[in-house]
């Protein structure tokens, strides 16, 4: 029997997770779910509580819901650990849009200089709770779905002892999107990605083993969109030549002055995603707190982490069972990607067995790749170096690499407005 922790269990993804071990609870067995959560999260992990509660209690299983404020009590001896915490809340994200449009480049949560700003925020806060699970949980698996996920999960591999595995919902997406173009299983489906979390390159895609990567980059296959990123097309001879089917988040890179128009406009109506995502959850939250309400209700379905939890229980199901599945994961580069550095954290296909994950080999990648790849793992190392050390210097540096902060000085306006927005946030500053 497992005991699995949730550290931001107040959030209103939860109850997405909780479908997912209620319809795998006959393999998995999980006898505690513990949430934990911070206290000015307080109403909202009640109310995800008694939902989940409501949601075990219809399924008719005696899987014990916990909540608790008491995060050592919650990890200690947990089997499974899913982070999902969002430091400062919506608040922080929204300030985090906010001055990076205003300063004339993308305001965005994971990419750019509000990934960046989120990223010096989060990861002291998660290199504590990796401490927790050294000490009170050395065994467990931590999935991490904290955003910047790549990032956040590079700062664990080089900074604690943990068994950390990064996720994101995108590549999960991914396979449901072409199993449905297709009309096959997902089992059916094979998809090559190269890259690092939120900037992943589709470089092959098999149905039943027949290659298909040139339907999609001749068009014949509209490509999925999640739910937060806008979704203008691609042009199709720029897929020709860039040889790979980007994701959703590249199109703030290849497509960037059209999404600044489109952000400067939410801007001043103030509807950016923050406000958006600030809306939803109020409705959410007041769907749930229905005391007739046992299941995950379908307004879910309007967040970007839309069937996250798939992705999560998928793995913890192969690790359980030594499946030696392939699933797609954030973890440790060691020669995978060949141009990049050892330690750094890359999204790719890995190969899950209970005791280990190994990453497959994907060795050189084209110049198209390799170039944007590169820069912008080079600011995430900085930034993760910026975050561990309260390095200023290192963080000025970081955001002025990025690919989308066009000049030092713009950088340099923008790092100070965020420090001094953040200073409740920053105790390595
Ligand atoms: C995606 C990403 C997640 C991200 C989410 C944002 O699908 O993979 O990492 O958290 O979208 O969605 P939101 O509804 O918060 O804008
Ligand atoms: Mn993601």
């Amino acid at each position: 029997s497992l005991k699995l922790t949730v550290v931001g269990g107040g959030s209103s993804y939860t109850p997405e997770l909780l479908e997912g071990i209620i319809n795998n609870q006959n393999v998995l067995n999980v006898s505690e779910i513990w949430l934990v959560d911070v206290e000015e999260g307080k109403e909202k992990l009640s109310i995800i509580a008694d939902l989940s509660k409501r949601m075990v209690k219809k399924a008719k299983y005696s899987i014990k819901v916990f909540e608790t404020f008491d995060r050592k009590e919650a990890i200690k001896d947990a089997d499974y650990i899913i982070t999902q915490i969002r430091v400062g809340q919506l608040t922080m994200r929204r300030h985090d849009e906010y001055i990076s449009i205003k300063h004339g480049v993308i305001g965005q949560e994971t990419t750019g200089a509000g990934g960046f700003m989120k990223a010096l925020r989060t990861i002291p806060v998660l290199l504590d709770i990796c401490r927790d699970i050294e000490e009170l949980a050395p065994n467990a698996w931590l999935l991490n779905f904290t955003n910047p996920a790549g990032i956040i999960t590079e700062a664990i591999l080089k900074h604690s002892h943990v068994k950390v595995i990064g996720l994101c919902n995108n590549p999960i997406n991914y396979y449901k999107k072409f199993a449905n173009t297709y009309n096959v299983g997902v089992d059916d489906v094979s998809i090559h990605f190269t890259g690092i979390n939120h900037l992943i390159w589709i470089t092959g895609l098999y149905i039943k083993g027949q290659s298909k990567i040139h339907d999609i980059l001749m068009g014949q296959s509209d490509s999925y969109e999640a739910k937060n990123i806008p979704d203008f097309g691609w042009d199709i001879e720029f897929l020709q030549s860039l040889g790979a089917v980007p994701c959703g988040y590249h199109k703030y890179y290849y497509q960037t002055d059209r999404i600044l128009d489109e952000q400067l406009e939410e801007y001043q109506h103030n509807e950016t995603r923050a406000d958006k995502v600030q809306k939803i959850e109020k409705e959410l939250f007041e769907v749930y707190q229905n005391p007739e309400l046992q299941e995950k209700p379908k307004a879910l379905e309007q967040r970007g982490g839309a069937y996250y939890s798939e992705a999560a229980i998928n793995l913890i199901l192969s690790i359980h069972r030594n499946s030696r599945d392939v699933h797609t994961l954030n973890v440790q580069n060691n020669g995978t990607i060949k141009c990049l550095p050892d330690d750094v954290s890359i999204e790719v296909n890995c190969v899950v067995e209970s005791h280990q994950i190994t990453p497959l080999q994907v060795g050189d990648v084209s110049p198209q790749i390799r170039g944007l790849l590169q820069n912008v793992k080079a600011y995430e190392e900085l930034t993760v170096d910026a975050a561990v050390y309260g390095d200023k210097g290192l963080a000025h540096q970081a955001l002025t690499l990025h690919p989308l902060v066009p000049t030092a000085e713009r950088a340099k306006n923008i790092l100070d407005e965020m420090l001094q927005m953040n200073t409740n946030f920053l105790p390595q500053f």
